[in-house]
């Protein structure tokens, strides 16, 4: 299951039904099930069966896409291997696979996650999705659910609000999630959490209560997502000044134009706030984590929205002491989904003010009752992840390199020009060992033949070059008006890895770009897709 937010193709048999779509089963698809985040270009899948006429990248001819910085980084990189009517799927896939390792030996040290491969996400390989929409949602292991599900048969849980056994069993378990997220983020005495149903519900809960007056600041980066520019509304509402620091043409932002925005406003007589985007969700850029340091220094209170770092990146509030941090933790391993947190200096909680209730312990600060019967599962989940965690970014460093690397050299077999325009920054240096953090994440945002929006507007709007127009928005305004002032459709397609991630996921994507590359599949998909009832997925 994916986040209902992104838009992944339903399984095979009833998309048959749905669209109607004649698949000759006699050939195996190249990519049955695919889920990605995409709108408006939902294209059949299933309809790209005939894997032996997908046409070849053109390695020799050289790249001149918007991205030549791609090869230039990777000139010798071995990337993907094309099909021919003479070599098999599985053979074509295998040798793929043996050249990828010869490219990245590192790749190795991280068996261990080919082993959950097999075990915990084995219904991957079970069901043929391909998943690569991470940044949407994890893939929950499958021993979480199991080891959370025989818990519950066995444990009689009560609200936390109550005075019984049950109610206190619940207390200890929650107190124990609270203690497991502290430990997991390294956090130092002093802090908390508030467990609330996801990051944007603790993004809200900062919004609501922060002590905007009207001398006040609000500083974000515009590569931020949406709930992080929602707290706009409470600071605008009590009369504070909101300040955007720009994003780069390929997301984040420049560390000076930062500090110069911060020092700028720095905070005189009354609370400001610096709300800090980790890693764009769209952009994939991560922004330096020492900026915190220096908002502080300025007398800011400082708010890092973690959504999208924390389920591959290590977080050590000891290291970055954040007055207060958002995460989501189906983000993280998948399962729960409807719990998230505010990670908080119980300082930064004591200047709080909710507008219906003054004080009071962390427990009575949340919105009515907990999710109490799921947190043991983060407690568990959280212990789960961290043993994983420390080979993620290696891993993801091996795969999205040589997934940057293949599509900018794919090339249409009929104009030899571009098959895809990737967007979002690209990884500056490839991650060598278990243990190191690269710059960037492991989504690759891009245009294949159309687009759609997300949930980042400010990030999309610096990808594809509308940061301008942007200004011309109004209250109500549709994204058909939009397309009118700017003169084109808009939109990209979202490409994320995380936890579950193999070659063999990377490998199928390519299959999908290829064939995407060759004029009669995409003359078949353009038919079924024009068929198709508008907002339907296929
Ligand atoms: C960077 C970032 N922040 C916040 C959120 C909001 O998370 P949620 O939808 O779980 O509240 C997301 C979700 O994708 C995100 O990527």
């Amino acid at each position: 299951m994916g986040n209902k937010h992104s838009s992944s193709v339903v399984p095979h048999q009833s998309r048959e039904q749905r669209v109607g779509v004649n698949i000759n089963h006699n050939h195996s698809t190249p990519v049955s099930h695919i889920s990605l985040k995409y709108h408006k270009s939902q294209t059949s899948l299933s309809k790209i069966s005939s894997y032996d006429t997908l046409s070849c990248e053109k390695p020799s001819a050289p790249p001149h896409n918007h991205n030549p910085n791609v090869t230039h980084l990777y000139p010798t990189l071995t990337t993907y291997t094309p099909l021919t009517p003479s070599i098999s799927r599985q053979d074509a896939e295998a040798r793929a696979y043996s050249a990828f390792l010869k490219s990245f030996p590192e790749y190795q040290s991280t068996w261990i996650l080919d082993t959950l491969r097999r075990t915990d996400f084995a219904r991957l390989d079970r069901t043929g999705e391909t998943y690569v929409d991470y940044m949407g949602g994890a893939q929950y292991p499958e021993s979480l659910v199991r080891v959370h599900s025989a818990f519950l048969t066995e444990a009689v849980m009560g609200n936390t609000h109550s005075v019984s056994n049950s109610s206190k069993l619940s207390s200890r378990y929650a107190d124990e999630a609270r203690d497991t997220v502290l430990s997991f983020f390294r956090a130092p005495p002093g802090y908390t959490v508030v467990f609330t149903a996801n990051a944007t519900a603790a993004l809200k809960l900062v919004g609501e209560a922060y002590p905007f007056k009207s001398n006040s600041d609000y500083v974000l980066g515009a590569d931020s997502h949406n709930s992080v520019h929602g707290i706009r509304e409470y600071a605008s509402r009590r009369g504070a000044e909101v300040h955007y620091i720009p994003s780069t043409s390929t997301g984040g932002f420049v560390l000076s134009t930062a500090k110069d925005i911060l020092s700028q406003h720095r905070p005189q007589n009354a609370s400001s706030l610096f709300a800090l985007t980790g890693l764009s969700n769209i952009s994939n850029a991560k922004n330096s984590l020492s900026i915190i340091g220096f908002a502080s220094s300025l007398g800011y209170h400082t708010l890092l929205d973690a959504a999208a770092l924390a389920p591959s990146s290590v977080i050590s509030l000891s290291e970055t002491p954040v007055d207060a941090m958002v995460v989501s933790f189906y983000k993280m391993f998948g399962y729960p989904t409807g719990v998230g947190a505010l990670i908080v200096k119980e300082s930064f909680l004591e200047i709080l003010e909710r507008p219906w209730f003054a004080g009071g312990t962390v427990d009575v600060v949340q919105d009515g009752t907990i999710n109490f019967m799921t947190l043991p599962a983060v407690t568990d989940g959280l212990r789960f992840l961290s043993v994983y965690l420390p080979f993620l970014p290696l891993r993801l460093s091996c795969l999205t390199h040589y997934l940057v690397t293949s599509l900018s050299r794919l090339r249409h077999d009929s104009t030899g020009t571009p098959v895809v325009n990737i967007l979002s920054k690209l990884p500056s240096r490839r991650l060598k060992s278990v243990g190191e953090q690269g710059d960037s994440g492991s989504t690759i945002s891009l245009i294949f033949l159309s687009a759609s929006c997300m949930c980042n507007p400010g990030g999309a709007a610096s990808l594809l070059g509308i940061q301008d127009q942007t200004k011309q928005l109004y209250p109500g305004v549709t994204l058909k008006d939009f397309e009118r002032v700017v003169g084109r459709e808009l939109g990209v397609v979202r490409i994320s890895l995380g936890l579950g991630s193999n070659f063999q996921d990377v490998w199928k994507v390519m299959m999908f770009a290829s064939s995407l590359a060759d004029s009669r599949t995409r003359q078949a998909l353009w038919e079924t897709w024009t068929n198709v009832p508008i907002g339907q997925a296929i």
